[in-house]
């Protein structure tokens, strides 16, 4: 048999299908983080040019420096803290932490380089040998420095602390995070499972493997049509629900593909949101060369916002990738940038790439959940996505 090119994979899955099917998600738990073979431990970056696909922090520097605006904003808005951390989860390469470490360290916020601890906290043991080296300035704790250090998520150890004050950023991490995937029958909504037949990895249905998945749909004030499939992410809101319960006050900031309830799961997409990539190109078979491909799908900002209000946070907006960019000024302060006019012209055009609305620009939606900053108006989010449908249902 020979379900893939990993051997520590293969073993895994041939161990667990021995028995029977298994829920899709534990399928794309093991394909995805499964230490001897899984997509995100193989030594390669996964992200950038040389991976399967590309982020915003890998097509420019400015964007960075936009979320880093967004940071000072949030610690303006906190009071101007002594002690600032910033957590980011799945921060991957690195890229992001670098462009905001740089921008904090050369811009003229005041304190704000001496308040800010910035904690990445990354599950990939070669992603944080890269990261380690890609910051180094930082994470030799130089005075008058920003300073940034790695968490290695680890069985038994919780990468938070007990109470958070400052902020939180997830970018593309809860897309990356195994999702169930159901679909609509004439019986009720039932599960895709994963099975080896004829030695092949296939699909199949059976019951729903999380009780939590009963009623769902009908929770979200959502009706699937019969034959419609869709991916629900539990972990997602295990994952707010830990934050949310240790914010005490400042934000969370979240980029990711992802749409409201109302429209992620409309009939529109009657084969759901889930997707592979392998070297910059999209698969629709979620089973082809696990290891060797990204998992990914939409996530459903309704369900987000609902856990983090249930836990106290606000909604301090909520935009899309181009308008977050545009409202932060990246147009102005790009055309500051005339020190090197030939590397600002070229930047310029790397730059276009995040502001695309046909593309990342788009795409990608951006929300900001906050707690304790009052009525604070944040100008990222001043101006509303293309994307009105998923505004407008955000709360269904
Ligand atoms: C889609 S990649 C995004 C990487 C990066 N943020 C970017 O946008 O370029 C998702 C990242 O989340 C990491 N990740 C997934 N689950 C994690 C967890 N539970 N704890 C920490 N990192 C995790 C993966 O290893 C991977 O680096």
């Amino acid at each position: 048999m020979n379900i893939c090119a990993q051997p520590g994979l293969a073993e895994a899955l041939e161990a667990e299908l021995r028995h029977g099917p298994i829920p899709f998600k534990h399928f794309m738990e093991l394909a995805l983080y499964h230490p001897e073979g899984g997509y995100y431990r193989q030594p390669s970056p996964r992200t950038g040019r040389g991976g399967d696909f590309k982020t915003s922090p890998h097509q420019s520097r400015w964007f960075g420096a936009m979320v880093a605006r967004q940071a000072v904003e949030i610690w303006r808005a906190m009071g101007r803290p002594a002690a600032f951390s910033l957590f980011e989860f799945g921060p991957g390469e690195g890229w992001l932490a670098h462009d905001i470490l740089d921008a904090i360290e050369t811009g003229a916020h005041g304190p704000l380089a001496e308040a800010l601890e910035y904690v990445l906290i990354e599950q990939s043991p070669p992603a944080t040998g890269r990261i380690a080296s890609r910051l180094a300035r930082w994470m030799e704790g130089a005075p008058g420095r920003p300073r940034a250090r790695l968490d290695i998520p680890g069985p038994g150890h919780s990468e938070l602390p007990g109470q958070i004050s400052g902020l939180v950023i997830a970018h593309e991490f809860l897309d990356a995070l195994p999702v169930h995937l159901l679909v609509q029958t004439e019986a009720g909504l039932a599960e895709r499972h994963v099975e080896l037949r004829a030695g092949k990895l296939s699909f199949c249905e059976g019951p729903l493997s999380d009780g939590r998945l009963d009623g769902w749909f009908a929770g979200l004030g959502v009706a699937l049509r019969p034959g419609q499939a869709a991916e629900v992410c539990l972990p997602a809101l295990e994952w707010i629900e830990a934050v949310g319960r240790r914010m005490q006050k400042g934000g969370v900031l979240l980029f990711d593909y992802g749409f409201s309830s109302q429209v992620l799961y409309h009939p529109s997409r009657m084969e759901g949101t889930i997707r592979g990539y392998r070297q910059h190109a999209m698969t629709l078979d979620p089973l082809e060369k696990p290891g060797e491909t990204d998992l990914t799908a939409h996530v459903d900002y309704s369900s987000i916002l609902k856990t983090a209000e249930s836990l106290g946070l606000s909604l301090g907006g909520f935009t899309d990738q181009t308008h977050f960019l545009l409202g932060a000024g990246i147009a102005e302060a790009m055309e500051q940038d005339t020190e090197d006019m030939a590397r600002a012209a070229a930047e310029r055009r790397s730059a276009m790439g995040l502001l695309d609305p046909g593309g990342l620009g788009g795409a990608i939606k951006v929300m900001l959940l906050t707690k304790g900053l009052g009525e604070t108006e944040f100008p990222a989010f001043s101006m509303k996505p293309g994307d009105r449908e998923s505004l407008a249902t955000l709360r269904g």
